[in-house]
């Protein structure tokens, strides 16, 4: 993961550096750090921790060179320590680096006794030492950096600079994305353009296999067998401005909040309101004819995904294989004529989902992806691109995306319905009614959050939390656990609750809350059934559903009560108190809400 960010400038360019990295750190916060060439010698600042402390560090012990990189970590190899922290660097050599170098443990035998002294334990140092024992060979650095990058092995976007060349910047891209931005008389390496948007909105996307020779003038772009080749300039739509909090106290909080309004925008783009029907982009293949559909993604993209399945397979009668990507990719799994794949994910940048979409489709799979940022290398990579129109999501937790990507899986599920024959015009018309009317039930429960209070006080001393759901409550169920565990470090489950009885309720006491997200639907009473298992073993259930807890039958712990919602759209109403129980539990416990330990916003290793 990590960010990286490189600057050629006319003045000097550390605090640009900053900036920079403050856009980039949803790519991890574990330590940061800047390098430029001052006098001609290379110069480094570094802090364990978050970019705050980086920009003390440079208020105390500024840096004046007006050439520079920078980086955000997430730490792979060696503890997020400063020693770890990049930029790493050699005599002459200085680098920072997002991805993973695979053979970094051969390569670090053979430098070190050639000589190399090392400071870190980390992989990307290698990087520095092997281009300095090209250039001690005699290679300058354009031809020492040619001849390093060959002997790597791994993942990775790089940028470079060198003691004694103020107007030289080597960026390089292999299965990490890199972008150039192009200023006037100033030029700019990021992990992305959205860290380079204050700067210039004039943008190149490295290939895979490229690398790039920027000075002050421009840009030399090769390819990975050394040939010079034209890649387009873009002009970029990220916005330089910070997104802030607004009034609410976490970024968590505000985009739980932003759901309502973000909710329509995604479904009014796959929509035709005045009809009343789904209007959907043409995605290159007759959805009549599709074969199967294979959806894959991670985490919470996952579970949309896992959500989609069930309405793919009840509304359009089409056969859904879905796995994780980490999972997928491996498998060797067999793909078939007429494919479609669909690819989920927020950032569009995910390692194992971009892996998997590229077996996918060198498999012949027609690539779909539903992203919520348009020039990621998920949507570029995409035959078709449905967009999620959610926003900046800056929460590491995932919310607002979530919800967003239910949305237009949903009107992707009716237009493959349609297509395929399995829906008359008024269920259409109705199914499409219960989604416009999402965004209303979701502002209905945003009015009252003051009964999440005592809720999160009992959850916050839980140590471990089992979620219940059948059927399209099942990923919900993935989701509220995956929600609190990951913001509030209490250990949760999720379960098929038709599965409790095989393994799970073992753990069942009376100190575990067992919630069950229980709409009244088709399948609600073998819940309910389940629900009496959980309270005969004095479990205490933690019921989030529009029915009475006293039509259950059994002693119901708390009660989330919902509206009466369209069993249809359940699972994107029933997000809401998912992300809200998880919320005010970590924020009782006191946890970094949007910035959990160990994690990132976008997982760009394997
Ligand atoms: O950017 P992506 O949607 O591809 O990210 C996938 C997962 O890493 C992500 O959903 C993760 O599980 C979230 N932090 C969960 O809240």
């Amino acid at each position: 993961m990590c960010g990286i960010v490189g600057i050629l400038g006319t003045k000097p360019v550390a605090v640009d550096l900053v900036d920079a990295l403050r856009r980039l750190e949803y790519r991890g916060y574990d330590s940061a750090g800047v390098a430029t060439v001052e006098n001609g010698h290379l110069e480094r600042r570094r802090a364990e921790g978050k970019l705050r402390n980086l920009s003390e560090r440079l208020t105390r012990e500024p840096l004046n060179g007006l050439a520079g990189i920078g980086h955000t970590r997430w730490a792979t190899h060696g503890a997020p320590s400063e020693r770890n922290a990049h930029p790493h660097m050699s005599e002459n050599v200085s680098v920072v680096h997002n991805g993973i170098i695979e053979n970094f443990r051969e390569l670090k035998d053979e430098l070190m006794r050639a000589g190399a002294v090392f400071a870190s334990d980390t992989d990307t140092e290698v990087i520095a030492h092997l281009i300095s024992y090209e250039m001690r060979k005699g290679a300058d650095p354009v031809a020492a950096t040619k001849n390093a990058l060959a002997r790597l092995r791994g993942a990775f976007a790089l940028a470079i600079i060198f003691a004694g060349h103020d107007n030289l910047m080597i960026g390089a891209r292999e299965g990490s994305p890199l972008a150039v931005g192009h200023g006037d008389g100033q030029m700019y390496l990021g992990s992305d353009a959205i860290a380079l948007a204050p700067f210039t909105d004039q943008i190149t996307y490295l290939d895979e296999g490229d690398w790039a020779i920027l000075t002050r003038e421009g840009v030399e772009i090769r390819d990975r067998q050394g040939r010079r080749v034209d890649r387009p300039k873009v002009t970029s739509q990220a916005s330089g401005f910070l997104v802030d909090k607004g009034n609410h106290r976490h970024f968590m909080l505000k985009e739980i909040h932003e759901q309502p309004e973000v909710i329509s925008h995604t479904l009014s783009n796959y929509m035709d309101m005045a009809s009343g029907r789904v209007r959907f982009p043409d995605l290159g293949i007759d959805l009549a004819k599709v074969s199967r559909v294979t959806i894959s993604a991670c985490g919470t993209a996952y579970y949309a995904g896992l959500v989609a399945k069930y309405w793919l397979e009840r509304y359009a009668r089409i056969p859904v294989e879905i796995d994780v990507a980490s999972e997928l990719r491996y498998r060797e799994a067999p793909l078939p004529e007429n494919g479609l794949a669909v690819f989920v994910s927020q950032s569009g940048e995910t390692a194992d989902t971009l892996a998997t979409l590229r077996y996918c489709k060198a498999a012949g799979q027609t690539i779909a992806s539903v992203v919520n940022v348009r020039s990621s290398t998920i949507a570029r990579e995409s035959h078709v691109v449905l967009p999620t129109l959610a926003g900046p999501e800056i929460g590491v937790a995932s919310t607002k995306a979530f919800t967003c990507q239910l949305a237009a899986l949903a009107c992707l599920a009716l237009a493959m319905a349609r297509a395929r024959g399995q829906l008359s015009d008024e269920r259409e018309r109705e199914l499409v009614k219960a989604l416009l009317e999402v965004p209303r039930h979701m502002s209905t429960l945003l009015r009252d959050e003051r009964r999440y209070d005592e809720l999160a006080h009992w959850m916050s001393k839980s140590r471990d939390v089992l979620y219940l759901g059948r059927g399209l409550s099942y990923p919900l169920a993935l989701e509220g656990a995956l929600k609190l565990k990951e913001i509030s470090y209490i250990h949760a489950e999720g379960y098929a609750a038709g599965e409790m009885k095989h393994g799970p309720i073992a753990l069942i006491d009376e100190n575990v809350p067992v919630v069950v997200v229980a709409p009244e639907d088709d399948l609600f009473e073998k819940t309910v059934s389940n629900m009496q298992e959980v309270a005969a073993r004095g479990g205490r259930i933690v019921l989030v559903s529009n029915a009475d807890p006293e039509s259950i039958g059994c002693p119901v712990a708390a009660h989330v009560r919902m509206p009466q919602v369209h069993p249809f759209v359940s699972p994107i109403v029933y997000a809401l108190p998912m992300q809200l129980i998880a919320y005010h539990t970590a924020v009782l416990m006191g946890t970094d809400v949007d910035q959990p330990r160990n994690l990132a916003k976008s997982v760009t290793v394997e």
